[in-house]
C-alpha cells in the first residue's frame, strides 16, 4: 500500500479540509490543485474515484446497471489516486478514465448508493491519512465532510463551461453545452448526495474569471473562514 491508496480504513489525526463542490467543467480541478499547492496541502479528485469504479466495471464486463455487482467491485478493488495517476488493481487507468466510454458509464455508477457509501469511506480514510487536504467532488461539503474548514461551491455558466471544454478537447459548443446541462440535471436529481451548494458553502462563480483570479480570491478568503493553522 502506498500513501496514495484509498483504502476503507485509516488512522485519526487532526486535519484541515477544504471541500470543493460544483458542476462538471466549472474549473474545480484546476482551481483545487492550485489552492492545494499554494497552501501546501494534498489534493484529492473524488470524481476520479467514481470514474475508476466505472473503468473497473467496463474492464471486467460488469454492467453498470447491475448495482449489486458494481457495489461489490467497488468494495473489493484496489484503488490508488494521486494528482498524476489513477491505478486500479495494478492497471494504470489515468488516461482511460477520462475517455468517452467511462464518461458515459460514470453517472450510473455515481447514482449507486452502495458505491457512494464505499467511496465516501475511502475519502474519509484518505483525509485522515493525509492530515486533511483539498478534496473536490459533488457531495464533499454537503455529505462527506460537513465540518470542513472551508466549503466552496465552484460554478460557471453552462455556455462558458462548454467553451472551456471545447478549447481543451474539441467538439461542438452547443452539443457539449447540452451534455453538460444533462449531466448537471442527473447529478442534481439523484437521491443520494445530489449536487447542490451546502448552506455553509461560499459560492464562487468563475464565469469570465481566469484561474489565477479565482485562486487569489479563494486564498484571500481563508483567514476569515479557517483556523490560524492555515
Ligand atoms: O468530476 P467528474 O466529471 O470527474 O465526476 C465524474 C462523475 O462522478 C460525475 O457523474 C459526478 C460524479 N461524482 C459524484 O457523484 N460525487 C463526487 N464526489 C464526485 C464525482
Amino acid at each position: 500500500m502506498t500513501s496514495n491508496d484509498v483504502e476503507p480504513d485509516g488512522g485519526s489525526t487532526a486535519m484541515r479540509v477544504i471541500a470543493i463542490d460544483g458542476p462538471a467543467g466549472a474549473g474545480k480541478s484546476t482551481v483545487g490543485r492550485e489552492v492545494a499547492r499554494r497552501l501546501g496541502l494534498e489534493y484529492l479528485d473524488t470524481g476520479a474515484m467514481y470514474r475508476a469504479v466505472a473503468f473497473a466495471a467496463l474492464r471486467r464486463g460488469v454492467s453498470v446497471s447491475d448495482e449489486q455487482s458494481v457495489a461489490e467491485l467497488a468494495r473489493e478493488m484496489r484503488l490508488s489516486v494521486s494528482e498524476h495517476e489513477v491505478i486500479v488493481d495494478d492497471v494504470d487507468a489515468t488516461t482511460e478514465i477520462r475517455g468517452r466510454a467511462v464518461t458515459e458509464a460514470v453517472s450510473a455508477v455515481a447514482a449507486n448508493p452502495a458505491v457512494r457509501d464505499e467511496l465516501r469511506g475511502r475519502q474519509r480514510a484518505w483525509a485522515r491519512e493525509h492530515g486533511g487536504g483539498v478534496i473536490e467532488g459533488r457531495d464533499i461539503g454537503t455529505v462527506v465532510f460537513p465540518d470542513a474548514d472551508l466549503k466552496l461551491y465552484i460554478t460557471a455558466s453552462p455556455r462558458e463551461r462548454a467553451e472551456r471544454r471545447v478549447r481543451e478537447i474539441g467538439g461542438d459548443v452547443a452539443d457539449v453545452e447540452w451534455s453538460i446541462t444533462e449531466r448537471d440535471r442527473r447529478d442534481m436529481n439523484r437521491l443520494d448526495g445530489p449536487l447542490r451548494a451546502d448552506a455553509g458553502a461560499v459560492v464562487v462563480d468563475t464565469t469570465g474569471l481566469t484561474i489565477g483570479e479565482v485562486v487569489d480570491h479563494i486564498v484571500a478568503m481563508l483567514p476569515a473562514h479557517t483556523s490560524d493553522a492555515l
